[in-house]
């Protein structure tokens, strides 16, 4: 809570004018305060309460609750390689290397310009697909090392846009 960083409260400002300053209204916030920030900035998140008349304890606990959020900074785009069994067995030990030769980062770590987090996740209930690879919202079933490449450059043409 100290050292407070220069976050822009800009679209924090414009979220709240969506909603009621009310509790009821605290999840969606947070989703749209993650959406455009790509994580829960900590004071933005004392704003949040402040708007909404909620406890701050209060707003903590559900941005700490929810896998979706990250009360870390985060890319654009959060990749998620699935090492569950099946993955596994059908290499997904070969995407994670893959991405960590393109991206220079380990599993867990976001690149330094602020465009990719990569994380390992367990099945994402897609085995018949395995090895699966989501990029952003997009699933790719039967994910192979060599294309890994495109799919990161997928997302690079988006974050262009
Ligand atoms: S183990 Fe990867 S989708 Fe099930």
């Amino acid at each position: 809570m100290n050292g407070r960083t220069c976050v822009d409260t800009a679209p924090l400002d414009e979220i709240l004018t969506r909603y009621p300053a009310s509790e009821a209204a605290l999840i969606q916030v947070l989703q749209d305060v993650h959406r455009a920030y790509h994580y829960l900035p900590c004071d933005v998140l004392v704003k949040v309460a402040e708007a909404l008349e909620v406890p701050l304890a209060k707003v903590f606990s559900v941005g700490t609750f929810y896998k979706a959020f990250s009360l870390v900074p985060q890319g654009r785009t959060i990749v998620r390689v699935c090492t569950g069994t099946a993955c596994h067995i059908r290499g997904a030990d070969r995407l994670i290397e893959e991405f960590e030769r393109e991206l220079k980062i380990k599993p867990g770590e976001t690149t330094a310009d602020m465009g990719f987090t990569v994380k390992t996740v367990n099945c994402v209930g897609a085995c018949a697909m395995a090895p699966v690879v989501i990029v952003g919202e997009t699933y790719h079933g039967g994910a192979e090392p060599a294309k890994v490449a495109k799919y990161i450059a997928e997302k690079e043409a988006d974050h262009e846009n």
